[in-house]
């Protein structure tokens, strides 16, 4: 008998102020159609100031909770995936933890960049077919707009706020077929975020927001994603027709295209949400794979193929039977 992580609930959350593209040509040098050309994007959702990781991630963490119908005592494992915790310790994980109310329960924090819902669901998708977990909650959430230089046009025009959840069981019904995640550190000078609070690490005078060569950046993630496709496929023997449903990481909807073009796919079979959200980095793929699920287009039997391209370089795929 196979045990499966099967989806029992999902979540979302998107802070309530927009940004717009016209927001931001008052801010920057900048327009509302180069921004739509070259992106995909016309707005993002900004964190209110009390708004934090763990709070946008508790929003959307109760909302999969009450799709699954469960008891949340009964949640073994929490991990979340971010790159702007609350704290840098206790992880975001343990303060979601606490504002859940559950008791017996582990929870820790992944960071993987714009992969990190990826790497959470692979790391998820072990600890369940191992049976050393029943129930696991996997959160992307990020506040993005507290690590963005808004005088920066290269990047302040793309990334925006938002939490995502999953809920996964342990099951006899189908759930992640595989997961595939990579990583290459050679190249971090291409995309990184400082810690300035590091001073051995830091270099002197760097400010601790995104710093980005988005056109090498773009490069590269167009070709590692069309590698990943083949990858999945292969590993499960499936051809590009079997998949129905591409949930990609919303970085740029040319990206997008491109990888869903690999797939033979139309734009249709794709779930984007970026045009409203921006870049939400790690909770991108899970706000995306709520709203597929809720709006009733992603059903159940079918075929998911997520996948993300993040800093690091990281990236990554996971194949689930919804
Ligand atoms: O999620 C993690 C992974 N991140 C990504 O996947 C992001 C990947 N990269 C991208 O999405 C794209 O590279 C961007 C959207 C960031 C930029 O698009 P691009 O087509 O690669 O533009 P570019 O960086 O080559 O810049 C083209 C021109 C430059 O001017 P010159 O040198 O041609 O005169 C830029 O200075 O556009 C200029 N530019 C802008 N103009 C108006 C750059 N940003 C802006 C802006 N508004 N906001």
């Amino acid at each position: 008998m196979t045990r499966w992580a099967h989806v029992i609930g999902t979540g979302g959350y998107l802070p309530e102020t927009i940004r717009t593209n016209f927001d931001l040509s008052e801010m920057v040098d900048t327009t509302d159609s180069w921004i739509y050309e070259r992106t995909g994007i016309k707005s993002r959702r900004i964190a209110g100031e009390d708004e934090t990781a763990s709070s946008m991630g508790e929003i959307a963490s109760r909302q999969a909770i009450e799709m699954a119908g469960i008891d949340v005592q009964e949640i073994d494992l929490i991990i979340v995936a971010t790159s702007t915790p609350d704290r840098v310790y206790p992880s975001t994980a343990c303060i979601l933890q606490h504002r859940l109310g559950i008791q017996n329960c582990v929870g820790f924090d992944i960071q993987a960049a714009c992969s990190g819902a990826i790497f959470a669901l692979s790391i998820a998708d072990q600890y369940i077919k191992s049976g050393i977990a029943k129930k696991v909650l996997v959160v992307g959430s990020e506040v993005c707009s507290r690590v963005v230089d808004w005088t920066d046009r290269a990047t302040c025009i793309l990334f925006g706020d938002g939490a995502g959840a999953v809920l996964l069981a342990a099951s006899e019904q189908a759930g992640i077929l595989s997961t595939h995640i990579h990583s290459d550190g050679g190249y971090e000078d291409l995309l990184f975020l400082p810690n300035p609070q590091v001073a051995a690490v830091a270099k002197q005078g760097e400010a601790g927001y995104i710093q980005m060569r988005g056109n090498e950046v773009f490069k590269v993630a167009v070709n590692t994603l069309g590698r990943i496709v083949d990858e999945t496929l292969e590993a499960n023997g499936m051809q590009q027709s079997d998949i129905d449903w591409l949930v990609p990481h919303q970085a740029n909807t040319r990206i997008i295209a491109a990888t869903a073009k690999k797939l033979g796919m139309d734009m249709d079979q794709v779930i984007l949400t970026l045009e409203t959200q921006g870049n939400t980095s790690s909770a991108s793929v899970l706000l995306a794979f709520n709203e597929g699920v809720r709006d009733g287009r992603i059903k159940r039997g079918q075929t998911v193929l997520m996948e993300a391209f993040g800093a690091g370089f990281t990236w990554g795929s996971a194949l689930l039977r919804y």
